[in-house]
């Protein structure tokens, strides 16, 4: 399943992501620069933080409160801003196209 992650200078990083993993997950295994996940998955750390591309964030399960919260305390945060540790892969997902916030790099 590819996984775009594209960062603020676009570059893209294609990742070959396992279904069932997270987004964060995908990302740190891969080395992706700038999703660090320092909380392993939890919700708790917002270093996971990631902008869904507008015509992929429809697609998404919807945020919740908690992920909300801790996003509305990161630099970068907008409409499409979501935890990449809340997200879980799917073969619906291939192809994703996410954005790495530049305060994260
Ligand atoms: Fe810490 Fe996602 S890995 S909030």
């Amino acid at each position: 399943i590819k996984i775009n992650y594209v960062d603020h200078k676009g570059t893209n990083f294609e990742v070959d992501a396992t279904e069932g993993e997270t987004l964060m997950s995908a990302a740190t295994n891969n080395l992706v620069p700038g999703i660090d996940g320092d909380c392993g998955g939890s919700c708790a750390c917002g270093t996971c933080h990631i902008i869904v591309d507008e015509n992929w964030a429809h697609r998404l399960s919807d945020r919740n409160s908690e992920e909300i919260s801790l996003l509305q305390m990161t630099p970068d945060f907008e409409d499409n801003s979501r935890l990449a540790c809340q997200i879980v892969v799917t073969k619906e997902l291939n192809g994703l196209v996410i954005n790495i916030p530049e305060h994260q790099m």
